[in-house]
């Protein structure tokens, strides 16, 4: 069983209003993480349950991750200074497949669901990137997409900032236009509903990052329960431990 560790807040940046950038020391995770695992952080500030917080890249001994402020826990967890200790169990769940077979990979984020896809843009061959945010302020992390992967287009709902419409309307397009040996997606989970829809509709692989209410972020629990497909388990998997990421065609995503 893992064990928390205590880790130190190395930097912290604000990329826009509630969206927090931190760097946390600590080798042992950076030597083990892999691409699209999880932390699962104890927010302190009497806050019960830890927050699952996914992994956006890994680098020399530091783990970064990138959150939004939406609850007490998250509310608290902004509050900490550089130089603060951080109680931090982790890498939690499996990650993306990354293979070298794949060619012409396509990854495609919307909302907080774009972080744990900058490592996955650094990894694979030369991805489409399709990023959707609600409006342009909003937009986070461009020009460090864009430096990896040329190929990044952004989305906004309101169309204040580049294509107006859908992460998906993107996919879509570059399927009817180009070739893709996966699809790799993380978001709301609207937004993966319909990323699963064309993926089934193209025929094309394509794995999807679940975001999911958790408890004990190990399989005890049962909080983070979801429909699945997969042959030779139960109908329900465990999202922290079996995810979060599975193949599309493996997990049902209720309304
Ligand atoms: Fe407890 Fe997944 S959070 S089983």
């Amino acid at each position: 069983m893992k064990k928390a560790q205590i880790c130190e807040l190395l930097y912290k940046k604000e990329l826009a209003e509630g969206i927090f950038d931190f760097r946390i020391k600590s080798g042992e995770m950076a030597d083990v993480a892999k691409c699209g695992q999880f932390l699962h952080i104890d927010c302190g500030d009497g806050t019960l349950l830890r927050r699952p917080i996914s992994i956006c890249d890994v680098y020399d001994d530091v783990v970064r991750f990138v959150f939004e402020v939406k609850g007490k826990g998250t509310k608290a967890l902004a509050q900490k200074k550089v130089g603060d200790t951080l109680d931090v169990l982790g890498p939690l769940g499996h990650g993306f497949d990354i293979n070298d077979d794949y060619q012409s990979p396509v990854i495609v984020g919307g909302g907080i669901g774009i972080f744990p896809l900058y490592q996955l843009s650094k990894l694979v061959n030369n991805p489409a990137v399709y990023l959707g945010f609600r409006s342009a302020n909003r937009v986070v992390m461009e020009d460090e997409f864009k430096s990896v992967a040329e190929n990044t287009q952004i989305a906004t709902d309101d169309g204040s900032y580049g294509f107006k419409g859908y992460a998906a309307e993107l996919l879509k397009k570059h399927l009817d236009e180009k070739p893709c040996d996966i699809i790799y997606s993380c978001g709301p989970m609207p937004m993966l509903r319909a990323v699963k829809k064309i993926a089934e509709d193209y025929g094309a692989k394509c794995q999807l990052s679940l975001e999911q209410r958790m408890g004990c972020g190990i399989g005890a629990c049962l909080v983070c329960s979801c429909e699945t497909k997969r042959e030779g388990t139960e109908k329900y998997a465990k999202v922290c431990k079996d995810g979060p990421v599975f193949w599309a065609d493996e997990v049902t995503l209720n309304d």
